[in-house]
C-alpha cells in the first residue's frame, strides 16, 4: 500500500441543527484520484472545507502526510500543500492570468513594483511544467470558464500544492472542457505524483477518472470502494440508499397555442457587444424547446431578455400574446411566467432570508397567507412551506434557517420548488439540475415533464446535452448569438448537434 496523503480520524462537524459530518474516518493515498460522492447535503463540501482549513471540526483529527493539523486555517493548509478549487471561482476578473496566479506572492522589482514580466515568466514555467496551456497575458474575464478553472489549478500549483481538492469542477464545464480537465488530472497525478480529491454528481465521471470512491450519506461515510469494483448503478444505490432508475418519461402530446414568441431579437452583453444577434423562436403550450449551445453563445442573454432582466436592443418578445419589451421582471411574471435562473446564488434565492420566506416569495399577498391583507397568517405559511419542503425532498436544518447556509444542491431545489409551485403557463428554465444529485435529478425531470403535460410552454437551456435531449421536444442550436439549426429531438443525435453548436449551419450541412 502506498503512502498516505491525508487521514481523517473520527471527524464530526456540527452546524446549528445539522450534523454535517458524523464520525468520518478515511485515508486518502498519495498519488490517487479519490472521488467523493453523495446526495445534496450529504456533507462532501463540509469535509473538504475542513481539509482546506475553512471549517474547524467539532470533533476528530486530520493528519496531512502524517503531520497532525493543529490549527484549521487555509493559510496553514496551503503551507501543508493543500490546494482547493471551489465551485465558484475566486479569481480577479480584471487581472491577467499571470497576475491572478502569482497574487499575494508577486515577484517584485526592487522589492516594490509589481513585476508583470516576472509574473508572466513564472506562469510560463508552470504552464511548461504541468502542460496546462493558458495565455499568461490574457485578461481573466475574457477567457472561457474552462480556462479560468485552469488558472485556479495553476494558482494552487504555484503555491506548491500536491494535494488538490476540486469541488464539483465539471458542473460548469462543457463535455470537451471536462475531457481536457481529466487529461490534466491524469497528467499531474502520473507525472508529478499529485493527489487529487474530486467531488462530482456525475457518476460516469467517477468511473472515468477515479481510482477509489467514497460515498457519503446524511453526514456519514457509508462506503469506500475501488472504482474498478463499481458501476454507476451500484454507486447510485449506495448514495441514495435505494435503486435509482431512469425510467422513460411519460410524455403526452397535446400541443396548444403559441405562448412565447421571439422575433428578430437583438440583445447586448455586459461589455456592450452583441450577444443575441437576430434570434426568432416560438414555443407553444405543451412543448419544451431546448437550447443547445456552448456556454457564452448568447443563451444566457436571450433568457435574461425574455424574463425582463436585460434590455432588448431591437426586435420583440411576446409572452401569451403581450409584447413585453421594456417591462420589468415583476410585471412579466404577472403575465404568467415562472423562471429558474442560471445563477441561483445571485438571482435565484435571497440567501439572508429563511427557507420558508424564499419558498413563499411571490405569494406573500395571497389571501390564504394574509388575514384581511394586513396580518400574516403564520400557521398557513409554515404549513405551506413545510409541504413544499417535504415534496421536493429538500435536505437541511428545516424551513427556518437561512438559505445561505444550505448545501449547493439544496439551494437549487428551493428555487425549483418555488417556481414550479406557481403552475405558470410559461416556464423559462436554465440549468435546472446543475449541482443536483442523481435522485433529485430524476425528480426534477419528472416535474418538468409534468408541467409540460399539463400545458406549460417551456424554454429550457442547459449545458448538459443529455438533459436537453431527454426533456426537449424540439431543439435549437445557438452559435455566436445566432440560431444555426432547429431539430426535432427525436430526429438528431448528440454527435450531429455538436456541429451546429460550433457554428455549422443547417444549410451548409445539407450541401455535404
Ligand atoms: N456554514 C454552514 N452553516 C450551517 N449549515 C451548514 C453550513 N455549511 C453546510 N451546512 C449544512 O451542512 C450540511 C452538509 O452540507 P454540504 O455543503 O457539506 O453538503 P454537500 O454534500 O456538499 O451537498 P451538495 O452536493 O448539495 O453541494 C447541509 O445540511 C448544510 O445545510
Ligand atoms: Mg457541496
Amino acid at each position: 500500500m502506498g503512502e498516505i496523503a491525508v487521514q481523517f480520524k473520527h471527524i464530526s462537524m456540527e452546524f446549528p441543527g445539522v450534523l454535517a459530518n458524523d464520525d468520518i474516518t478515511l485515508d486518502i493515498r498519495k498519488g490517487e484520484v479519490f472521488a467523493l460522492v453523495g446526495e445534496n447535503g450529504a456533507g462532501k463540501s463540509t469535509l473538504m472545507n475542513i481539509l482546506y482549513g475553512i471549517n474547524t471540526p467539532t470533533n476528530g483529527e486530520v493528519f496531512i502526510r502524517g503531520k497532525k493539523v493543529e490549527h484549521f486555517d487555509p493559510g496553514v493548509a496551503i503551507s501543508l500543500g493543500v490546494g482547493m478549487v471551489h465551485q465558484h471561482f475566486m479569481l480577479v476578473p480584471s487581472f491577467t492570468v499571470a497576475q491572478n496566479i502569482v497574487l499575494s506572492r508577486e515577484p517584485k522589482k526592487m522589492g516594490v513594483f509589481f513585476d508583470n514580466k516576472g509574473a508572466e515568466k513564472e506562469t510560463e514555467k508552470l504552464v511548461k511544467t504541468y502542460g496546462l496551456t493558458v495565455e499568461p497575458s490574457a485578461v481573466v474575464q475574457e477567457i472561457s470558464v474552462g480556462l479560468q478553472q485552469r488558472v485556479e489549478i495553476l494558482k494552487t500549483l504555484y503555491r506548491g500544492a500536491d494535494i488538490l481538492i476540486l469541488d464539483e469542477p465539471t458542473a460548469v464545464l462543457t463535455p470537451q472542457e471536462t475531457d481536457e480537465l481529466f487529461a490534466v488530472i491524469r497528467k499531474i497525478v502520473r507525472e508529478h505524483g499529485m493527489t487529487v480529491i474530486i467531488i462530482t454528481h456525475k457518476l460516469y465521471e467517477v468511473m472515468q477518472i477515479s481510482d477509489r470512491v467514497g460515498v457519503m450519506r446524511k453526514g456519514k461515510l457509508v462506503g469506500v470502494e475501488n472504482t474498478s469494483d463499481m458501476d454507476e448503478r451500484k454507486l447510485a444505490s449506495l448514495m441514495v440508499g435505494r435503486p435509482v432508475l431512469y425510467e422513460n418519461l411519460d410524455k403526452e402530446d397535446d400541443i396548444g397555442d403559441e405562448q412565447i414568441r421571439v422575433d428578430d431579437l437583438v440583445v447586448g452583453d455586459n461589455r456592450g457587444l452583441v450577444a443575441v444577434d437576430g434570434v426568432s423562436l416560438s414555443v407553444r403550450s405543451g412543448e419544451i424547446l431546448g437550447i443547445a449551445a456552448v456556454e457564452g453563445n448568447g443563451q444566457s442573454e436571450l433568457l435574461e431578455a425574455i424574463t425582463g432582466m436585460r434590455k432588448i436592443e431591437s426586435g420583440s418578445v411576446t409572452i401569451r400574446g403581450r409584447q413585453i419589451n421594456g417591462m420589468d421582471p415583476g410585471a412579466i411574471r404577472g403575465i404568467g411566467l415562472a423562471h429558474i435562473p442560471e445563477d441561483r446564488i445571485s438571482t435565484g434565492v435571497c440567501a439572508d432570508a429563511s427557507v420558508s420566506d424564499n419558498l413563499l416569495m411571490g405569494k406573500e399577498r395571497n389571501p390564504e397567507f394574509n388575514t384581511l391583507g394586513i396580518a400574516q397568517n403564520n400557521a398557513a405559511i409554515r404549513k405551506y412551506a413545510s409541504e413544499i419542503y417535504e415534496k421536493f425532498d429538500i435536505r437541511g436544518a428545516g424551513i427556518d434557517v437561512n438559505v445561505g447556509s444550505m448545501s449547493g444542491g439544496n439551494m437549487q431545489k428551493v428555487v425549483v420548488a418555488r417556481e414550479f409551485s406557481f403552475d405558470a403557463p410559461v416556464l423559462i428554465i436554465s440549468q435546472p439540475t446543475r449541482g443536483v444529485d442523481v435522485g433529485a435529478i430524476e425528480f426534477i425531470h419528472e416535474q418538468i415533464i409534468q408541467q409540460r403535460n399539463e400545458g406549460a410552454a417551456i424554454l429550457l437551456s442547459s449545458a448538459d446535452l443529455d438533459e436537453v435531449f431527454r426533456l426537449s421536444d424540439r431543439i435549437i442550436t445557438l452559435y455566436e448569438g445566432k440560431v444555426t439549426g432547429e431539430f426535432k429531438a427525436s430526429e438528431i443525435t448528440k454527435e450531429e448537434i455538436g456541429y451546429f453548436m460550433t457554428g455549422k449551419r443547417e444549410t451548409e450541412a445539407a450541401h455535404e
